[in-house]
């Protein structure tokens, strides 16, 4: 199987990370800051390693800001639910993922909770900072944005759109589901307040696995409560990050894997990753701009610009049908229809039919994009 489909989930993981989560299980699976043995400790061991890797791979100087979570919606919802009251307003990015418009959604019919859509410019990040601009409202709380688009692959000027937020008293949440592992994301130095994130795609970490990063944990009340091995004779919740946030037996397992992820990115360099995976895309456009059956929406790919994604569709073929072809004729696998993102694809008009989506990772070849441009003149 030729997989191009790592926006979903980077696959395969390095071997290291499968060595990581094999040991875990293997050599010391003990349950993490509940018991006071030596795979106990092992284990908490392991987790403070991953969560101060996690803070200096994002510019943190703070471990405690760097919040374990099942995937980046699990993070996203966090900080929804735990910020936004009765009567807030939100703007968001015209490109966001239903991560962020169903709990959005939700706050909206249970709490009154409004929110405006700025419209991410193709051309200029100034014409995009002053759409942002215009959305803002007297009681706008927070400005939610993807940092790269997961069906078209835009780059979103988060840093500015940041520093113009902060100017109004406004906290900003960055989805970096698709930017992180890929794209520098220097939370302290941008002063993100938020940063959600998967630990599964460019992490390349286990599924599972996911994170928020910010240093205002007091701004945010909690969801979920529940044991955390601290604090155990107290019915309230502790106040500290991260117990604050980590009710339950953690994902050891996952988070074992994701510790080697932050190793394997250091090791390779996530500079290296974002160039390899732009000669695969920029060589993947050129071919396919000059296939006379696709539909390109996006500009040609640049650093900087983009993140690792391309979308586009086959004239006259449902994008469901083009993706079922690749997959039982060339054994490629890539994602079609909406990419949980239909507000992003109303951007570019396809919310009827979708996108063919190829998203490569760093174990991907130029071979492989090869085929994949040869089957595409086939179809
Ligand atoms: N959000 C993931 C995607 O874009 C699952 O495919």
């Amino acid at each position: 199987m030729i997989y191009f489909d790592n926006a979903a989930t980077t696959f395969p993981k390095p071997e290291s990370v499968r060595r990581a989560v094999n040991q875990a299980i293997v050599n010391y699976g003990a349950n993490p800051g509940r018991s006071g043995h030596k795979l106990a400790m092992k284990s908490s061991e392991i987790i403070y390693r991953c969560r101060s890797k996690a803070a200096s791979f994002f510019g943190d100087d703070n471990p405690a800001d760097v919040i374990f979570t099942l995937n980046c919606t699990h993070s996203i919802n966090i900080v929804l639910k735990g910020l936004l009251s009765e009567g807030d307003h939100v703007v968001v990015s015209d490109l966001e993922h239903n991560a962020v418009m169903r709990p959005l959604q939700a706050l909206k019919n249970k709490k009154n909770v409004s929110y405006t859509t700025a419209n991410v410019s193709d051309k200029s990040d100034e014409e995009t900072l002053n759409n942002f601009r215009d959305a803002l409202q007297e009681n706008t709380k927070l400005v939610v944005c993807t940092h790269v688009s997961n069906v078209w692959g835009i780059k979103l000027p988060v840093e500015r759109i940041t520093a113009m937020c902060h100017q109004y008293g406004i906290y900003v949440l960055i989805d970096a589901a698709q930017s992180a592992g890929l794209l520098d994301i220097n939370s302290k130095q941008n002063k993100y307040d938020f940063v959600c994130t998967a630990g599964h795609k460019g992490l390349y970490g286990p599924m599972g696995t996911g994170l928020l990063i910010t240093p205002h944990h007091n701004l945010l009340d909690t969801f979920m409560e529940g044991g955390t091995g601290s604090g155990s004779e107290f019915f309230e919740q502790p106040a500290e990050p991260p117990d604050k946030f980590e009710s339950g037996t953690p994902n050891l397992i996952g988070i074992a894997g994701l510790s080697a992820g932050f190793d394997f990115l250091n090791a390779v360099g996530i500079k290296q990753i974002e160039l390899h995976e732009m000669r695969l895309l920029t060589a993947l456009y050129d071919r396919l701009s000059y296939n006379k059956k696709i539909i390109l929406y996006t500009e040609r790919p640049t650093s900087g610009k983009c993140g690792g994604v391309i979308s586009f569709n086959v004239k006259n073929i449902d994008s469901e049908t083009a993706a079922e072809y690749l997959n039982q004729n060339y054994s490629v696998a890539v994602r079609a229809g909406l990419h949980c993102s239909p507000l992003a694809h109303k951007h570019f008009g396809t919310e009827e039919v979708g996108a063919v989506r190829i998203a490569p990772s760093y174990f991907n070849t130029m071979k492989e994009i090869d085929l994949l441009a040869r089957a595409l003149t086939q179809i």
